[in-house]
């Protein structure tokens, strides 16, 4: 086991870390006060080749592996949970799922413009009365011509007011259960389709979270991912990998709230010496420190397997509940360094704990990522 970044892995570390340091953290405090989605960032980031890292090059993508595309989403998390989620959500399940499902026709037409940023994407599995148990759906799709019509809503959509192009997921056989769902690509000016209600959330402030409403939406039956009764299968093949990102986010998270707790302990100075010089403290930092080092052990290894090409939905749900536990625990102890002044919007650090909360919940919440642990493990 290889425990060494290649080359042009620690180039992609460097770089990302350069572009988060100069171009997005000047706008966070504009993300948090307006709750602004950054066009501006995400339209640079195109530039940089940062909305298709793991993307062919015939698609338009950078064609970088997928280590360098967790690495990106890592270090952006750093700085930018709300970045690193629009980026995570873009690739993992707004765009491969196009990519290893699509027919050429549709790799062609969507995946470039999804790779270089000039679209965004989105994932639309979850339904006001279907979440974890997403297999539960009520959205349709009816075959009429060359059409499919579409009726229902989804919640909680990440970049749903952002996006060009959407991965629905409706039933088109109900006698069927999960295998009567299928995928579609659906665009954001379709007949019938509004993006409805915009969340307002906790923290991931900027990131747009929305309802996305279908009344008789007319999708073109062309834009049918694979076949009649893939979506579920897709849907979930796509989330084992996705799920990598949001544990790369969780550790990204974890990482910039233990830098900013080590920097402030070295400063503050209480009864005489630096609080990094008194046990209490060095001892939380020793832990938060390990724990992390924990995560990014997990976080790698899921994204080296899927690098290799090996079936990772196993390590993908371990590295996601343990890396977004994480997330939780050394963003709480973080402030708990910080004191009074950890409690305040002067420092970073409780923007990131209200960032960490979402990321145990989203793309499976931790229970959710339990039972996958639990099913692999009593299937072996
Ligand atoms: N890969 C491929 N196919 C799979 C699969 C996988 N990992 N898991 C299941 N399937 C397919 C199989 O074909 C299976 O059929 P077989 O029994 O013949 O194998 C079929 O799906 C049904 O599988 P289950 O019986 O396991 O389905 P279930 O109804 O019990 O649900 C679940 C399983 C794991 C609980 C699933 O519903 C789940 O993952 N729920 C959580 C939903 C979720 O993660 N939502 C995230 C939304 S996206 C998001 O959050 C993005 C964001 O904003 C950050």
């Amino acid at each position: 086991m290889h425990l060494q970044f290649t080359e042009e892995q620690d180039m992609m570390r460097k770089m990302v870390r350069d572009f988060a340091r100069e171009e997005i953290a000047p706008q966070i405090e504009k993300m948090e006060e307006n709750d602004e989605f950054p066009y501006e960032i995400i339209r640079k980031m195109g530039e940089y080749g940062l909305m298709g890292i793991p993307i062919p090059e015939a698609y338009g993508g950078s064609e970088a592996d997928f280590i360098s595309y967790i690495i990106a989403i890592n270090e952006i998390s750093k700085v930018s949970p709300t970045v690193g989620v629009i980026l995570s959500v873009h690739t993992s399940v707004g765009t491969n799922p196009i990519l290893y499902f699509g027919n050429e026709e549709q790799k062609k037409k969507y995946v470039p413009k999804l790779a270089t940023g000039e679209y965004i994407g989105a994932f639309a599995l979850t339904e006001p009365s279907a979440g974890s148990d997403a297999a539960g759906m009520r959205t349709t799709a009816v075959k009429q011509g060359d059409k499919y019509i579409l009726n229902g809503s989804k919640i909680f959509i990440t970049n749903g007011g952002a996006a060009s192009t959407y991965i629905v997921f409706a039933v088109t056989d109900s006698s069927k259960g999960p295998k009567g769902i299928s995928a579609f690509i659906v665009e954001k000016d379709t007949p019938g389709f509004t993006v409805g209600k915009k969340e307002k959330k906790m923290g991931l402030h900027g990131s747009s979270t929305t309802e996305l409403i279908f009344d008789n939406a007319e999708v073109p039956a062309a834009n049918l991912l694979g076949e009649e009764g893939m979506g579920f299968t897709i849907a979930m093949a796509n989330l084992d990998v996705g799920r990598i990102g949001i544990a790369s986010q969780g550790l990204g998270i974890a990482e910039g709230a233990l830098e900013h707790a080590i920097a402030y302990a070295k400063e503050r100075v209480q009864f005489g010496k630096p609080i990094a010089a008194q046990q209490g403290i060095g001892f939380k930092l020793a832990d938060m420190a390990t724990q992390t080092e924990a995560a990014r052990m997990l976080v790698y290894r899921a994204a080296a397997l899927r690098n290799a090409g090996v079936k990772c939905g196993l390590e993908a749900s371990m590295a996601k509940k343990f890396a977004t536990d994480t997330a939780m625990k050394v963003t709480t102890e973080a402030i708990q360094v910080f004191g009074g002044y950890g409690y305040t919007r002067e420092y970073p650090v409780e923007r990131l704990f209200r960032d960490a909360k979402v990321t145990q919940i989203y793309e499976g919440t931790n229970q959710i990522q339990r039972l996958v642990i639990s099913k692999h493990l009593l299937n072996k």
